[in-house]
């Protein structure tokens, strides 16, 4: 990976860290967030682990999408290509100047120690949860952003969007 590319995480994680239950979203839809994930990932492309991707509520990216799983015999659609490893996605992302990984836990663990920028909406609830965002060293980031949206507001809870940069 050369140094010219920005590896961004993007997570949505409730008070409890919760992201996701039954390999879904927790929470009911929450347009805000969505429209801000379809703006900040316009034109990029974005990497996964098999499950986020193997997943009726899937998001990928127009450009190229990248599904990291151990299984060599693996089959994706159109638009989506199999590695086996994050370190050979962002091999194949190289020469772009971001990549967004999308997790989902497994992969933001794995991806956390690389991650340039956060961008993490706080969903300010708690949820029932199957899989977690992994705690990161905040003191390693700055936070160069914040959005607030209230109840009402294009979302139905409260929510922050947050972007960390790595200091
Ligand atoms: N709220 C959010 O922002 C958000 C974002 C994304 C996902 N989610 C949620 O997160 C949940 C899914 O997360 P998850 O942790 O269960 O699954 P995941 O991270 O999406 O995918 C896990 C899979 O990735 C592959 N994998 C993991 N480590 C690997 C490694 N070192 N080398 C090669 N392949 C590796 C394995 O695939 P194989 O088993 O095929 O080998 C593993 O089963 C769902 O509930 C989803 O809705 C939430």
């Amino acid at each position: 990976m050369t140094k010219q590319t920005t590896i961004s995480l993007i997570a949505a994680m409730s008070k409890n860290r919760a992201i996701g239950l039954n390999n879904a979203l927790p929470w009911n839809p929450i347009p805000a967030d969505w429209d801000n994930l379809k703006e900040v990932t316009k034109d990029k492309k974005m990497i996964m682990g098999r499950k986020s991707y193997d997943n009726p509520h899937r998001i990928w990216s127009e450009i190229e999408n990248y599904v990291i799983t151990r299984q060599a015999d693996y089959v994706v659609d159109a638009g989506f290509e199999v590695v086996s490893s994050l370190e050979e996605a962002f091999e194949k992302c190289k020469f772009e100047e971001e990549v967004f990984v999308l997790g989902g836990e497994e992969i933001f663990k794995l991806s956390i120690p690389f991650a340039d920028r956060i961008y993490l909406t706080l969903v300010h609830e708690t949820f029932e949860g199957d899989a977690f965002f992994p705690a990161f060293n905040k003191n390693d980031f700055n936070i160069t952003e914040r959005k607030e949206f209230l109840k009402g507001q294009n979302t139905p809870y409260n929510i922050s969007i947050l972007t960390y940069e790595r200091k």
